[in-house]
């Protein structure tokens, strides 16, 4: 049976476990400094828990008026493919946060089979690409832009 799992708003407590689970996601460390400046600025985001209160997934989200962008989405390696960050990009789309939104945008590491089947899943289109957008490991790598019109 699928473990169950929680989808809740970031809180003040959760910035250090926040900090540990991106360091397990991606190359570059988003520390708690910086990413309590990005809530503090607006950003919104959730956490996907399991029954231990354990956090295994976040989404972050600038919504400016009618349109918003994917700051970064995560979870962590043993909790993937269980339908987390499917159920995390529902639960933004549909909160009140998101009524006046009609334009969802994100990046992507070209290489990110994952990130862009996600997205593919959730109706986003490829709408361009940036070319050297991220650095990774001292190489230039591309990004794939994509949106989800509402
Ligand atoms: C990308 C990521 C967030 C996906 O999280 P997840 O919880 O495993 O994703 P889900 O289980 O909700 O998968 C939803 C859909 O995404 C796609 N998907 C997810 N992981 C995939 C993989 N490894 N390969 C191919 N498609 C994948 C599938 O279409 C899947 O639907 P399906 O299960 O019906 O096939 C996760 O792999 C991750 O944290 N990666 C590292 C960080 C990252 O790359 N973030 C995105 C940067 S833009």
């Amino acid at each position: 049976m699928e473990q169950p799992f929680y989808i809740r708003p970031i809180e003040e407590k959760d910035i250090s476990g926040l900090a540990t689970l991106h360091s397990a996601c991606f190359t570059k460390d988003w520390g708690q400094k910086e990413l309590r400046n990005l809530l503090d600025h607006g950003v919104i985001g959730f956490v996907a828990t399991d029954d231990n209160a354990t956090i295994c997934g976040f989404v972050l989200a600038r919504i400016v008026l009618d349109e918003a962008e994917i700051i970064s989405i995560g979870v962590l390696p043993e909790k993937r493919k269980h339908g987390l960050a499917e159920n995390m990009m529902r639960h933004l789309l549909a909160h009140e946060a998101c009524v006046d939104v009609r334009a969802l945008f994100i990046e992507v590491e070209a290489f990110n089979d994952a990130g862009k089947r996600l997205y593919e899943k959730l109706g986003f289109q490829r709408t361009g690409s940036r070319k050297g957008y991220y650095e990774i490991a001292g190489q230039r790598i591309d990004a794939i832009t994509m949106t989800l019109t509402l």
